[in-house]
């Protein structure tokens, strides 16, 4: 339900400010930055670098490095375009807002796209999306002079049907010249088996996503500095069912203890789900990991997996 001019609109259970179409906020259409403990992704990041296809989903639950791996594809010299980015939020899960977002996304990573008859469009109680802005959009695109590359992020964030409906509407009369990327926990309402059909999807799923023990392995040295014996990485990426998140705090748990094998028994206390270092209980990671993967106990650093 939403109100029209302004105000407030309801999404889901909850009721969230619903901003005027004048300021986005920055940092919303700026992918993340480059980490020094990313480990990368050479295999994926080539894959998507070489997809033809106009729609890749990137879909995986919580915690599943997602936004890294398109972050990390975005800075990758395997990849010339620009990204017109948009990490959504549930006040974007209006068709006015959405594509207020994207027009603003795609005006900062292409200077030449031309943006002012759509937003104009866009604008006013009652906008003109399916009639005037999307046709609009497609041609703006069809015009770019070099292809770009839009990156929705967290778009199961996106409920109303009317915006999947246009966005499949974006899909089917996408130019060459752009490719839409969908960074999501679900998978989304739209036509995904006759895109994979006629060969316009590619995707990348949580089985791809999943950390090796060569990715734990270097994470666990980057970020702690310990090291940990090969079984007992393989057992922590087993226990951690190769969840990047969760490896990421199991290595942070073990900041400071540079090489936990040499005085305990690291390998009995890992199976047993407890990390130790000289006596001192490192912290119950693997059983947190648990917790946290339930939905039990989550801290701020993570969003709680649908
Ligand atoms: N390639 C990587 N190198 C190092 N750490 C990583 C990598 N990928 C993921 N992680 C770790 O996992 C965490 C979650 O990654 P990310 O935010 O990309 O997940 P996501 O799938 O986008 O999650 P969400 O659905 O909540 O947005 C990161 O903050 C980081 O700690
Ligand atoms: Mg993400």
């Amino acid at each position: 339900m939403q109100q029209a001019g302004g105000g407030w609109q309801v999404v889901g259970a909850s009721r969230v400010p619903r901003a005027r179409l004048d300021a986005p906020i920055e940092t919303k259409l700026h992918a993340p930055g480059p980490r020094a403990e990313w480990v990368q992704r050479p295999g994926l990041v080539e894959y998507l670098a070489g997809a033809a296809a106009r729609l890749i989903l990137v879909d995986a639950p919580a915690g599943f490095g997602k936004t890294t791996l398109v972050a990390q594809w975005r800075r990758s010299p395997a990849e010339a375009r620009p990204f017109a980015w948009v990490s959504l939020d549930r006040g974007d899960d209006d068709p006015g807002r959405l594509w207020w977002h994207v027009v603003c996304a795609l005006q900062r990573a292409c200077p030449q796209f031309r943006s002012a008859e759509i937003l104009a469009a866009l604008r006013g109680p009652a906008p003109e999306i399916a009639d005037t802005a999307l046709p609009l959009l497609v041609n703006e695109l069809a015009a770019l002079a070099s292809p770009v590359v839009i990156v929705l992020d967290d778009y199961h964030v996106i409920t109303e049907r009317g915006c999947h409906e246009q966005v499949g509407f974006l899909l089917t009369h996408l130019p060459a010249s752009a490719q839409i990327v969908l960074v999501t926990r679900a998978d989304p309402p739209l036509p995904l088996a006759s895109l994979r059909a006629a060969g316009q999807l590619a995707e990348i799923r949580a089985p791809q996503l999943r950390f090796t023990v060569a990715d734990a392995t270097a994470l666990v040295r980057i970020v702690s500095a310990a090291q940990l014996s090969e079984p007992d990485l393989a057992d922590l990426v087993e226990r951690a069912e190769g969840w990047p998140a969760g490896v990421y705090l199991a290595a942070l748990s073990l900041r400071g203890h540079p090489s936990p094998g040499a005085q305990q028994q690291p390998t009995r206390e890992l199976r047993t789900g407890r990390l130790y270092h000289t006596g001192h209980r490192a912290r119950g990671t693997l059983p947190y990991l648990v917790l946290l993967r339930a939905g039990v106990c989550l801290p701020p650093v993570l969003p709680r997996a649908r």
